[in-house]
This record gives C-alpha cells, structure tokens and sequence, in this order.
C-alpha cells in the first residue's frame, strides 16, 4: 500500500456536561449524552501515523516512551487502528508516535486529544474519506470522551438508541468562532497520575452508587438546556449548569464505593473562592468544572478576567494556570513536523 507518514495535531475538550457511565462496555455507548468545548492548541497532542508492510509488527509510542501493546489499557484505546485497518481493507502494521504538550492522565483529556489525533491522521493515512461524524464513532470506541475532540467549537456527542452505536456520534453546537470571548483558566493542582483511571472509575459508580441512578436522565435534561445556553451566549446560564453538573458528578463519585475522590484541598478552595467571588458579585462571573482529577478548568469571559485571575493568584497550591479559548478541532500539518524517520520507520531521535 501507498506508505505516507501522515501528522496531526489534536486538541482536548473540556465537558461541560460529563459523561460518566457506560450502557455498552464493548462500543463505549454512554449512558447520557455530554457537551464540552473543545480546547486551542494550548494545549495539543501531535500524532504521526504510518501504516507498512516493511516492519515486523506495530509500535506505539507516547512522549517517546514506546507502549506495550499487550497491556489491556493500551490495546483498548489502540484498537481504533484495527477498526481502521479493517474498513481500509489492509493489514499493513502501524507506527503511531504522539507527543502531548501538557500532563497526561492527570484530568487533562490527554487521551482525548490523542485519540482525535491518531483518528485524524490514520483517516488520511489510510485513504478512508471518512467525515466527522464516522471519525467520532471510531474515537469513541477508543475512549468514549475523545469523540467531542473530532470538531471544534461546542460539540454534543449524542448518546444514540441504537445497539450497533451507529447513531452514537457527534454533533457541533456551534463553531470555533461564535463565541470569541468566552475562556476556560486551567489551573493545575496537581500533575501527578490519578489513582484510579475514568474507566475504572465510571463502571464502578454505575455499579453501586445510589445516587446515580438519577443522574442520566438529569444530565440528559441539563444538555437540551445548555445547548440553549451555547446558542444564546448565555454566560450566567451555562456557568450555572457546569457547576451544577461537576457538583453531581462530584457527589456520585464519592456516593460509589469504595469511594471515589479526584477533588483535593486545593480544588475544594477553588470550589468556594468562585462561588464566594459570584456571591459577592451578584451574578455568575465564573464557572468552575472537575474531570477525574484535581485540577481545575474556570470559565469566564474576558471581561472578567482580572478579576478571576486576581482570585486564583491568592489560592495556595495552584502551581499554574493556562488559558484556552474556544479551538478549531483537529488539524493535519505540514510532513517536516512528523514524528516518525522516514528512513528508519522509527520515532525520530533528538
Ligand atoms: C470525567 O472518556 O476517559 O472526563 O470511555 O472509559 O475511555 P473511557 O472514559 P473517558 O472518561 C471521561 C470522563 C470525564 C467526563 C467527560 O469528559 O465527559
């Protein structure tokens, strides 16, 4: 087959309204349906892709670390090459090389952003045409939140009825550029690895936590109203339905048992400070949110964003903060970039 290395950049996205629960293990079929903004390239995963018949068997390598391949985690979430050798019709081998600009595994979509990038590029690696919609029911089945990371803008991944998961996919709410002065402060708390991974996390608080049973109908009902939110512009509403939502999420996660706790002192703090700052300015200047894990991402708008930075600068044990705004989805790039020796089909040295 035609041997072209093939680079993308890739971007996370951060929920809005989360998904936390599987109905289906195998396809990764959500039990609600979750909205998030999908991040600038403040934040990126770059990935090459090369798929040849000149080496031995596949290689993955992650921030130059070459992966095991056996090792459940990793082959679930590099099973998304196999479904893509398949539709091409090829059993060429693989070298995928992805390097992330910021923590990974620390609530900082790091796989999302790379799974979007090796969807991306495999898509045109492998000659396969396919549009976003197909690309984020591939993701999806790599990690269930990667899907959101296939378009810019504000993205739903609908939940879907089907049991094949072909109508769970994708959906922008709005583009990259219908809301230019909305931002999310990312405040890292921590960069250690989280203790217990999403996946682990998720299927144990659908097993045992009582509270959640009410979650998926709740989370579907808060999606309708903050698309609305999106569409409006509506900065108070969609403030309040974010915090409403990682509160839930929060307090399912520690209703499982064992218990799950992501939130430390530090996002704690953060939790009141901007809930204090809203109460003393009488309205909704800035939205917290928690993935699993401790670091913090506020919304605000531009306006107000002295006045949140000033509030974060005097929060003990915040180590940084990065600001994103509203990113554009994933990007192929130019072939100098790539990661990969076209020489050697190996990760490039230095
Ligand atoms: C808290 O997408 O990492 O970030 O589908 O098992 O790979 P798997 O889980 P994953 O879970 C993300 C959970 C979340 C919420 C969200 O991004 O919606």
């Amino acid at each position: 087959m035609d041997e072209n290395i093939v680079t993308a950049i890739g971007t996370p996205n951060m929920a809005l309204i989360k998904y936390w629960g599987k109905r289906e293990e195998k396809l990764i079929l959500p039990m609600n349906s979750s909205i998030s903004m999908t991040f600038d390239e403040t934040f990126n995963t770059k990935t090459s892709v090369l798929f040849t018949d000149r080496v031995p068997e596949d290689s993955f390598y992650i921030n130059g670390v070459r992966q095991d391949l056996s090792d459940k985690d990793i082959m679930e979430r590099f099973a998304i090459i196999d479904i893509m050798r398949r539709m091409a019709g090829t059993t060429s081998k693989a070298v995928v090389v992805s390097e992330n600009s910021f923590p990974t595994a620390a609530g900082l979509a790091s796989s999302a952003s790379g799974i979007a990038a090796m969807v991306f590029a495999a898509n045109s690696a492998l000659k396969l045409g396919l549009g976003t919609k197909e690309l984020s029911i591939i993701a999806r089945q790599g990690s269930g939140s990667s899907c959101r990371s296939l378009s810019g803008g504000f993205v739903k991944w609908e939940m879907g009825s089907k049991d094949d998961g072909s109508d769970s996919c994708i959906r922008q709410i709005a583009g990259p550029g219908h809301w230019s002065d909305i931002i999310d402060i990312v405040a890292i708390v921590s960069k250690s690895k989280k203790k217990i991974s999403s996946r682990a996390g998720m299927k144990q608080t659908v097993a045992n936590s009582i509270l959640y049973k009410a979650r998926p109908a709740y989370a579907e009902r808060a999606c309708a109203e903050m698309e609305e939110a999106i569409l409006k512009k509506d900065f108070e509403r969609l403030g309040m339905l974010m915090m409403k939502d990682s509160n839930n999420l929060h307090a399912v996660m520690l209703d499982t048992y064992p218990p799950i706790l992501y939130l430390n002192d530090v996002s704690k703090q953060i939790i009141s400070s901007v809930s204090e700052l809203n109460e003393v300015e009488n309205k909704i200047v800035a939205a917290y949110t928690f993935d699993a894990g401790p670091n913090a991402n506020i919304f605000t708008l531009e306006k107000y964003r002295s006045k949140v930075e000033e509030l974060l600068s005097n929060i003990e044990g915040i180590e940084s903060t990065r600001i994103s705004k509203v990113g554009n989805g994933p990007r192929i790039i130019d072939e100098d970039a790539s990661l990969i020796d076209p020489s050697t089909f190996k990760i490039k040295s230095g």
